[in-house]
């Protein structure tokens, strides 16, 4: 069982895009374990891009993440990381295929609409962030019947 946190960044939201994008992913039959719209502050927008710290856009990337509202989701499931990141195309949108949410939404690296984890152990360090515990509810065994039989 993987876990991923996803954040529909600050253009998607204001582009009204954050029905049509948790769609998509809802609509592939990913399951949901967390969901909320909150701000980015700057001190965990360096925490979230630790990683790219003195890469040439690192601040710019601050800024993007922390200029306005995001939605952050949690999701769960088997191989949920890959299918998530296949979901949401290649990080440059003008590189991503059609049919992506990058690749049907984006157009620019520094608009890319939503972030979403890439690696198992990065998605549970990403997720104790951005959710405390009792923020993710516990899934059911009726609803993994429901998909998976
Ligand atoms: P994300 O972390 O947001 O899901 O995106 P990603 O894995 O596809 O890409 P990553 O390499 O982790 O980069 C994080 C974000 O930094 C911005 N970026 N800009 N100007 C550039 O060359 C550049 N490279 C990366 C993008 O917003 C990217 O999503
Ligand atoms: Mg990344």
């Amino acid at each position: 069982m993987e876990r991923s946190l996803i954040i529909l960044k600050p253009d998607a939201v204001q582009r009204g895009l954050m029905g049509p994008i948790i769609s998509r992913l809802e609509q592939r039959g990913l399951r949901f374990a967390g969901l909320k719209l909150m701000r980015v502050d700057e001190a965990l927008a360096r925490r979230h891009y630790a990683v790219h710290e003195g890469k040439p856009f690192f601040a710019s990337l601050v800024e993007y993440i922390t200029s306005g509202p995001v939605v952050v989701a949690a999701i769960t499931g088997n191989n949920v990381i890959a299918t998530i990141r296949n979901t949401v195309g290649a990080t440059n949108p003008s590189q991503a295929a059609p049919g992506t949410i990058r690749g049907d939404y984006a157009v620019e690296i520094g608009r890319n609409l939503i972030h979403a984890s890439d690696s198992p152990e990065n998605g549970e360090k990403e997720l104790a962030l951005f959710f405390a515990p009792n923020e993710l509810v516990e899934l059911e065994r009726s609803t993994d019947r429901w998909i998976y039989e």
